[in-house]
């Protein structure tokens, strides 16, 4: 079996390789500081006895699952911390696979690449359902797609890459049409504090045996490094997750857990509150500088990311590469995403360099 390796560590090398200076919107790791109890509680871990060393608990440190249970009002028995969201999708895509209700994995067009990717090394076949041109997704086209067949509908809002929030309506359907099918609706919630729009509904609202929810502190604490995220299973789902979590990593990392546990406790709204604020500024100057070049963009209502698209320049990985070249912006080719966007690239809005990246790439595109 061949995997498919995402690109994104391709095109980061390849920009952090270029013999320029580039402003580097590929990745989406925050630029901003992460809170401040995280940091203090870091620092403290390494004073800490030698036990303290040691494996966690393989489902992760009791007290950081009864965190995660107590705000999103579940079971601590439901909650497992992951290796980062990664991690979490991975196990619920493998969960719903091997509950042998079909073999397929319904996902969006255009689809964060990590999941058509984990489908296929979990011996999952993909099908894709069209969002729209505002990366919205019809119910309707998902319950057409849906079948026998269907082991999990893939979903993930606020979006990468398009920058949609689904309203209510449309994560109640997804989870009643993975009601109808038998199926498992993977809602990977991953940028849900960066929700520009107001509109952001989680899964959780609506309680279901065919639901697991998927985030992670990655982006939410500026901590892409740090590896922790989690999964929240029905109960029924969740023992062989567990032991999938612990045959394939014995456990997650304990000072990074310590760490995300003091600063969940620690850190208030104004934290996150701050970290919108300066990505919905970076959205604004973006866009407006896109505007006045002339591109086709996206504005974002949530998630980091904007895609553009240039006239007579294709989002392929060549255009990608010869733009941090000529231009020295490094963007995702958009075709990294499928079908839908190839013409498009994806600018991730994790530097404070937007404004100049925006004038090179209006520089760029004028004179070519
Ligand atoms: C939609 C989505 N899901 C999951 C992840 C991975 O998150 P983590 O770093 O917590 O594994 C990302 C990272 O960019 C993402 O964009």
């Amino acid at each position: 079996m061949e995997y498919e390796t995402p690109l994104f560590f391709h095109v980061m090398q390849y920009a952090a390789q270029a013999d320029r200076d580039v402003v580097d919107m590929v990745s989406g790791n925050p630029d901003w500081e992460p809170p401040e109890a995280l940091r203090e509680g870091l620092h403290e871990y390494a004073d800490l006895e030698p036990d303290q060393f040691q494996y966690p608990p393989s489902e992760g440190l009791l007290e950081l699952r009864e965190e995660i249970a107590a705000r999103r009002g579940v079971d601590i028995e439901q909650v497992v911390v992951t290796n980062g969201a990664g991690e979490a999708n991975y196990l619920a895509m493998a969960r719903a696979l091997e509950r042998d209700r079909g073999d397929e994995i319904l996902l969006t067009d255009p689809v964060y690449p990590y999941y058509p990717g984990k489908t296929t090394m979990l011996g999952g076949t993909q099908s894709f359902v069209a969002a729209d041109e505002e990366g919205q997704l019809d119910p309707a086209d998902v319950r057409a797609a849906a079948s026998e067949e269907t082991a999990a509908i893939v979903a993930n809002s606020p979006n990468n890459p398009t920058g949609a929030v689904y309203p209510e309506e449309t994560v109640r359907e997804l989870v009643a049409i993975a009601e109808e099918y038998d199926a498992i609706l993977v809602s990977d919630e991953v940028y849900d504090h960066f929700d520009l729009s107001g509109e952001f509904a989680s899964a959780l609202a609506f309680d279901s045996d065919h639901r697991i929810v998927t985030n992670a502190f990655s982006k939410s604490m500026a901590i892409t490094g740090f590896r922790v995220g989690y999964a929240i299973f029905p109960p029924e789902l969740v023992a062989n997750a567990k032991s999938r979590h612990m045959l394939v990593n014995v456990a997650g990392s304990r000072p990074s857990q310590y760490a995300v546990l003091r600063a969940l406790r620690e850190t208030g709204p104004d934290y996150y509150e701050r970290n919108r604020e300066l990505l919905a500024e970076r959205v604004e100057t973006f866009t407006d500088a896109l505007e006045a070049a002339g591109a086709e963009y996206t504005t974002p209502q949530g998630s980091f990311y904007v895609m553009a698209r240039f006239e007579g320049y294709p989002g392929s990985l060549e255009n990608a590469e010869r733009l941090i070249d000529e231009a020295g912006v490094a963007g995702m080719p958009g075709e990294a995403f499928g079908d839908s966007r190839s013409d498009w690239l994806r600018f991730a809005l994790v530097t404070p360099r937007v404004s100049e990246a925006a004038d090179r790439l209006a520089a760029y595109f004028d004179d070519s």
